[in-house]
């Protein structure tokens, strides 16, 4: 069986670039990773890499049509708009080829949080409360309105933690104006506000589709180690700026140490998630607690970073290890997902 390996590669960037100013390609991956999934798909394919940087749009169409893949493993992470992620697979699509993980809607709509929470509502999944703030007029009215603080301001079409810091986590009108300001002007655009949960967050990986979708060891974050003042939240802070890997804290527990009655509303929760986004083979769900203990959803990844190396703090990999699955078993479980899905076996 032949596959194509589609990705995007991280430019080099001059040397001492701080993590935290290579924005814009944040979620592109690094060698590393690439090679650690080819060579995983080795263990049983024929595997072809693909960089699927736009700057070599004219190949990557050519190496398809000359190449024929059986299938495609996806990790591409696009370019710049809300439509980032589905750039690529609307393009398999259009060439009739098979490729792992959501299609075009789905990817879109993850990159939509405020889209994403309004088709959980109709299911009556719970997420926080929220508003989409377009435009600093219509913010004007908005911060006359009665609020329940805290509340949590974070662009809408972000991910990584991108325009997520301390600050987000407003107490005041005087916070939310600033806030409200902030994502509007600097990340060009809307803002959307929820309601802040204060308890517990834990991260879910789950792998298949249909009736043997699966819910891998859930995953507590833990704040311990942030400064003692923080907002507990994994912000841009905590996961660039204060997660050293030179001097390492334990910042995952996996699995999470809750009661099994909780672990398996999550579960629950979250295989409903997956379900209403239509999500395919796997992705990552991120789940806070509230105040009184009650699980809510936060967002949808349809596209779970996957860093090989343990000391990285990867979550999607780490639910798979403390499931006894390797990296390589991992991604190679995740092809046989969307072969099954397709009708189609190695
Ligand atoms: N409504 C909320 N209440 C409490 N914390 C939140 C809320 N929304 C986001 N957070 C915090 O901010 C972090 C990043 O938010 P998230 O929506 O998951 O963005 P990203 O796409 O960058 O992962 C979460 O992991 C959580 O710690
Ligand atoms: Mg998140």
């Amino acid at each position: 069986m032949k596959v194509a390996l589609l990705y995007n590669q991280k430019p080099d960037l001059p040397e001492n670039t701080p993590k935290y100013q290579s924005d814009e390609f944040a979620e592109w991956d690094n060698p590393e990773t690439i090679d650690a999934v080819a060579n995983a798909l080795r263990e049983r394919c024929d595997v072809v890499k693909i960089d699927c940087n736009p700057a070599y749009l004219q190949q990557i169409i050519t190496t398809l049509l000359e190449e024929k893949p059986d299938i495609c493993f996806n990790i591409t992470e696009g370019i710049g708009e809300p439509s980032r992620e589905a750039q690529i697979p609307a393009l398999l699509d259009m060439m009739r080829l098979r490729y792992t993980a959501s299609d075009p809607a789905t990817l879109c709509l993850a990159l939509d949080k405020a889209r994403t929470k309004e088709i959980l509502s109709y299911y009556q999944i719970p997420t926080p409360h929220f508003r989409v703030i377009h435009s600093l007029s219509e913010g004007m009215v908005f911060l006359n309105e009665h609020h329940q603080f805290p509340l949590i301001v974070k662009p809408l079409h972000e991910g990584s933690s991108k325009g997520i810091f301390e600050r987000s986590v407003v107490y005041s009108v005087e916070e939310l104006s600033r806030q409200l300001r902030e994502v509007i002007e600097q990340y060009k655009q809307p803002a959307l506000v929820e309601q802040f949960l204060s308890g517990r967050e834990f991260t879910v990986a789950l792998i298949g589709n249909g009736e043997t979708l699966e819910v891998l060891p859930i995953i507590e974050l833990l704040f311990d180690h942030l400064p003692k003042d923080s907002r507990k939240i994994y912000s841009y802070e905590a996961k660039w700026l204060w997660d050293d890997p030179e001097n390492p804290v334990e910042v995952f527990k996996c699995p999470a140490p809750i009661s099994k009655e909780l672990a398996d509303e999550i579960a629950s929760l979250c295989k409903r998630a997956f379900r209403a986004l239509r999500c395919r083979d796997w992705a990552r769900i991120d789940v806070r607690l509230n105040e009184h203990g009650k699980p809510f959803i936060i967002e949808i990844n349809p596209l779970p970073g996957i860093l090989p190396n343990p000391d990285e703090h990867s979550c999607f990999p780490l639910a798979a290890r403390t499931a006894g699955i390797d990296f390589n078993a991992l991604i190679n479980r995740v092809l046989d997902e969307a072969l099954k899905r397709y009708n189609l076996a190695i």
